[in-house]
Protein backbone atom coordinates (compact mmCIF):
# COMPACT_ATOMS: atom_id res chain seq x y z
CA UNK A 1 0.00 0.00 0.00
CA UNK A 2 1.48 3.45 -1.19
CA UNK A 3 1.25 6.19 1.36
CA UNK A 4 -0.13 8.83 -0.66
CA UNK A 5 0.89 11.66 2.00
CA UNK A 6 4.79 10.49 1.74
CA UNK A 7 5.22 10.03 -2.11
CA UNK A 8 3.56 13.80 -2.13
CA UNK A 9 6.02 15.09 0.74
CA UNK A 10 9.30 13.63 -1.23
CA UNK A 11 7.67 15.39 -4.93
CA UNK A 12 7.14 18.53 -2.87
CA UNK A 13 10.78 18.21 -1.68
CA UNK A 14 12.20 17.36 -5.11
CA UNK A 15 10.03 20.58 -6.37
CA UNK A 16 11.77 22.71 -4.10
CA UNK A 17 15.32 21.43 -4.28
CA UNK A 18 15.34 21.89 -8.04
CA UNK A 19 14.06 25.20 -7.69
CA UNK A 20 16.22 26.24 -5.53
CA UNK A 21 19.31 24.68 -7.56
CA UNK A 22 18.02 26.79 -10.28
CA UNK A 23 18.07 29.98 -8.40
CA UNK A 24 21.57 29.18 -7.30
CA UNK A 25 23.46 28.35 -10.45
CA UNK A 26 21.49 31.01 -11.79
CA UNK A 27 23.14 33.62 -14.75
CA UNK A 28 23.04 37.13 -15.03
CA UNK A 29 20.87 37.24 -18.65
CA UNK A 30 24.20 38.66 -20.29
CA UNK A 31 26.96 35.74 -19.46
CA UNK A 32 26.21 32.54 -22.22
CA UNK A 33 24.70 29.46 -20.70
CA UNK A 34 27.72 27.07 -19.37
CA UNK A 35 28.50 25.06 -22.55
CA UNK A 36 28.77 21.54 -22.06
CA UNK A 37 31.48 19.54 -24.33
CA UNK A 38 32.86 22.21 -26.09
CA UNK A 39 34.47 20.96 -28.49
CA UNK A 40 30.92 19.23 -30.29
CA UNK A 41 31.43 22.69 -31.47
CA UNK A 42 34.39 24.44 -31.28
CA UNK A 43 36.61 21.77 -32.97
CA UNK A 44 40.10 22.83 -33.35
CA UNK A 45 40.20 22.98 -36.89
CA UNK A 46 42.71 25.56 -39.84
CA UNK A 47 40.77 27.88 -41.69
CA UNK A 48 40.18 27.81 -45.81
CA UNK A 49 43.03 30.15 -46.44
CA UNK A 50 45.12 29.79 -42.89
CA UNK A 51 48.99 29.51 -43.26
CA UNK A 52 49.62 24.90 -42.70
CA UNK A 53 52.16 23.86 -40.82
CA UNK A 54 51.01 20.12 -41.57
CA UNK A 55 52.21 20.51 -45.12
CA UNK A 56 55.07 21.76 -47.11
CA UNK A 57 53.63 24.32 -49.06
CA UNK A 58 52.26 25.99 -46.03
CA UNK A 59 48.62 26.14 -47.26
CA UNK A 60 45.75 24.81 -45.87
CA UNK A 61 43.93 24.73 -49.13
CA UNK A 62 44.73 21.87 -51.05
CA UNK A 63 44.42 21.45 -54.81
CA UNK A 64 42.72 18.50 -56.25
CA UNK A 65 44.58 15.12 -56.48
CA UNK A 66 45.89 14.44 -60.45
CA UNK A 67 43.79 13.24 -62.38
CA UNK A 68 40.28 13.66 -60.12
CA UNK A 69 37.07 15.38 -61.38
CA UNK A 70 34.68 17.25 -59.64
CA UNK A 71 31.55 15.19 -59.03
CA UNK A 72 29.22 15.71 -61.75
CA UNK A 73 31.55 17.21 -64.15
CA UNK A 74 31.94 14.96 -66.93
CA UNK A 75 35.37 15.56 -68.74
CA UNK A 76 35.42 17.18 -72.28
CA UNK A 77 38.39 16.20 -73.73
CA UNK A 78 39.18 19.10 -76.38
CA UNK A 79 40.62 22.37 -76.27
CA UNK A 80 39.65 25.09 -77.78
CA UNK A 81 40.35 26.65 -81.46
CA UNK A 82 39.21 24.72 -84.83
CA UNK A 83 40.88 21.34 -85.13
CA UNK A 84 39.44 20.62 -81.45
CA UNK A 85 36.43 21.40 -82.68
CA UNK A 86 36.19 20.01 -85.76
CA UNK A 87 37.66 16.70 -83.79
CA UNK A 88 35.20 16.92 -81.92
CA UNK A 89 32.72 16.95 -84.55
CA UNK A 90 34.16 13.57 -85.78
CA UNK A 91 34.25 11.67 -82.67
CA UNK A 92 31.26 12.83 -80.18
CA UNK A 93 27.72 11.48 -80.73
CA UNK A 94 24.96 13.17 -78.66
CA UNK A 95 24.33 10.31 -75.84
CA UNK A 96 20.54 11.98 -75.61
CA UNK A 97 17.89 12.17 -78.09
CA UNK A 98 14.44 13.58 -79.20
CA UNK A 99 12.87 9.98 -78.47
CA UNK A 100 12.79 10.85 -74.96
CA UNK A 101 10.72 13.61 -73.38
CA UNK A 102 12.66 14.80 -70.68
CA UNK A 103 15.92 15.63 -73.05
CA UNK A 104 13.41 17.35 -75.17
CA UNK A 105 11.55 19.80 -72.12
CA UNK A 106 15.37 20.35 -69.89
CA UNK A 107 17.09 21.09 -73.59
CA UNK A 108 14.41 24.20 -74.25
CA UNK A 109 15.00 25.07 -70.76
CA UNK A 110 17.93 25.46 -70.71
CA UNK A 111 18.27 26.67 -74.21
CA UNK A 112 15.60 29.21 -73.07
CA UNK A 113 17.73 30.33 -69.84
CA UNK A 114 21.44 31.15 -71.90
CA UNK A 115 21.46 30.59 -75.76
CA UNK A 116 17.56 33.34 -76.33
CA UNK A 117 19.40 36.15 -75.40
CA UNK A 118 21.63 36.45 -78.11
CA UNK A 119 20.17 33.38 -80.49
CA UNK A 120 16.56 34.22 -80.43
CA UNK A 121 13.96 31.98 -79.22
CA UNK A 122 13.56 30.33 -82.66
CA UNK A 123 16.88 30.23 -82.99
CA UNK A 124 17.34 32.95 -85.69
CA UNK A 125 18.93 35.29 -83.92
CA UNK A 126 17.37 38.91 -82.91
CA UNK A 127 17.26 38.29 -78.73
CA UNK A 128 17.81 41.18 -76.62
CA UNK A 129 21.26 41.39 -76.02
CA UNK A 130 21.12 41.56 -80.47
CA UNK A 131 18.66 44.06 -80.26
CA UNK A 132 21.03 46.60 -77.53
CA UNK A 133 24.20 46.47 -80.12
CA UNK A 134 25.79 43.43 -79.94
CA UNK A 135 26.60 41.73 -83.16
CA UNK A 136 24.11 39.54 -84.03
CA UNK A 137 25.14 35.47 -84.40
CA UNK A 138 24.13 34.03 -87.89
CA UNK A 139 20.85 32.21 -87.57
CA UNK A 140 20.95 28.75 -86.29
CA UNK A 141 18.79 27.45 -89.02
CA UNK A 142 20.60 28.42 -91.76
CA UNK A 143 22.06 25.38 -93.98
CA UNK A 144 25.66 25.52 -92.16
CA UNK A 145 24.12 24.98 -88.86
CA UNK A 146 22.34 22.11 -89.88
CA UNK A 147 25.28 20.22 -91.78
CA UNK A 148 27.25 20.82 -88.23
CA UNK A 149 27.84 17.71 -86.37
CA UNK A 150 26.51 17.99 -83.03
CA UNK A 151 29.98 17.24 -81.74
CA UNK A 152 30.97 20.81 -82.77
CA UNK A 153 27.43 22.36 -81.80
CA UNK A 154 28.83 20.97 -78.50
CA UNK A 155 32.24 22.29 -78.80
CA UNK A 156 30.96 25.72 -79.64
CA UNK A 157 28.71 26.20 -76.40
CA UNK A 158 31.88 24.62 -74.17
CA UNK A 159 34.85 26.89 -75.86
CA UNK A 160 32.43 29.25 -77.23
CA UNK A 161 33.40 31.00 -80.65
CA UNK A 162 34.86 34.46 -81.83
CA UNK A 163 32.68 36.38 -80.31
CA UNK A 164 30.18 33.74 -78.27
CA UNK A 165 31.32 33.36 -75.20
CA UNK A 166 32.02 30.15 -73.17
CA UNK A 167 29.14 28.54 -71.54
CA UNK A 168 31.16 25.13 -69.90
CA UNK A 169 30.89 26.86 -66.77
CA UNK A 170 27.63 28.22 -66.21
CA UNK A 171 25.44 24.83 -68.18
CA UNK A 172 26.70 20.99 -67.21
CA UNK A 173 27.66 18.95 -69.77
CA UNK A 174 24.45 16.97 -69.72
CA UNK A 175 22.57 20.12 -70.35
CA UNK A 176 24.65 21.15 -73.13
CA UNK A 177 23.77 18.04 -75.40
CA UNK A 178 20.42 18.33 -74.45
CA UNK A 179 20.62 21.79 -75.35
CA UNK A 180 21.98 20.51 -78.47
CA UNK A 181 18.90 18.26 -79.51
CA UNK A 182 16.89 21.48 -78.95
CA UNK A 183 18.29 23.08 -81.76
CA UNK A 184 17.81 20.00 -83.99
CA UNK A 185 14.40 20.48 -82.87
CA UNK A 186 14.63 24.10 -83.84
CA UNK A 187 15.71 23.44 -86.58
CA UNK A 188 13.51 20.51 -87.92
CA UNK A 189 10.58 22.37 -86.94
CA UNK A 190 11.37 25.00 -89.03
CA UNK A 191 11.39 23.29 -92.14
CA UNK A 192 7.73 23.94 -93.08
CA UNK A 193 9.04 27.51 -92.72
CA UNK A 194 12.17 27.59 -95.15
CA UNK A 195 12.21 31.46 -95.25
CA UNK A 196 13.47 31.21 -91.34
CA UNK A 197 16.52 29.71 -92.53
CA UNK A 198 18.67 31.94 -94.52
C1 LIG B 1 26.42 36.70 -76.00
C2 LIG B 1 25.67 36.24 -77.13
C3 LIG B 1 25.60 34.74 -77.36
C4 LIG B 1 25.13 33.77 -76.51
C5 LIG B 1 24.63 33.94 -75.09
C6 LIG B 1 25.19 32.54 -77.24
N1 LIG B 1 25.70 32.73 -78.48
FE1 LIG B 1 25.99 31.34 -79.91
N2 LIG B 1 26.85 32.73 -81.10
C7 LIG B 1 26.97 34.07 -80.82
C8 LIG B 1 27.69 34.73 -81.89
C9 LIG B 1 28.01 36.22 -81.97
C10 LIG B 1 28.03 33.73 -82.81
C11 LIG B 1 28.85 33.87 -84.07
C12 LIG B 1 30.28 33.56 -83.70
C13 LIG B 1 31.23 33.74 -84.85
O1 LIG B 1 31.32 34.87 -85.34
O2 LIG B 1 31.87 32.76 -85.24
C14 LIG B 1 27.48 32.48 -82.30
C15 LIG B 1 27.58 31.26 -82.94
C16 LIG B 1 26.96 30.11 -82.54
C17 LIG B 1 26.93 28.87 -83.31
C18 LIG B 1 27.57 28.64 -84.66
C19 LIG B 1 26.52 28.97 -85.68
C20 LIG B 1 27.04 28.97 -87.12
O3 LIG B 1 26.22 28.72 -88.00
O4 LIG B 1 28.22 29.24 -87.32
C21 LIG B 1 26.19 27.99 -82.58
C22 LIG B 1 25.86 26.55 -82.95
C23 LIG B 1 25.78 28.67 -81.36
N3 LIG B 1 26.24 29.95 -81.36
C24 LIG B 1 25.00 28.09 -80.37
C25 LIG B 1 24.72 28.71 -79.16
C26 LIG B 1 24.04 28.06 -78.09
C27 LIG B 1 23.47 26.65 -78.13
C28 LIG B 1 24.00 28.95 -77.05
C29 LIG B 1 23.45 28.74 -75.66
C30 LIG B 1 24.19 27.80 -74.86
C31 LIG B 1 24.64 30.17 -77.49
N4 LIG B 1 25.06 29.97 -78.77
C32 LIG B 1 24.77 31.31 -76.72
C33 LIG B 1 26.48 34.72 -79.70
C34 LIG B 1 25.96 34.08 -78.59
Amino acid sequence: MINSRLVQSVLGGLLVLTLGLNWYVRQPSLVPNIEFAPDMYRTPRFNTYEPNSNFADGMTLRLPVAGTIARGNKPFPYGPGFRDSSRAGRELVNPFSSSDASTLERGAVVYNRYCTLCHGVDGTGGGPVVDRGFPGPPSLLRPFTRRMPDGQIIHIITHGRSRMPSHAAQIPLDDRWKIVVHVRELQNNAVASPEAGE
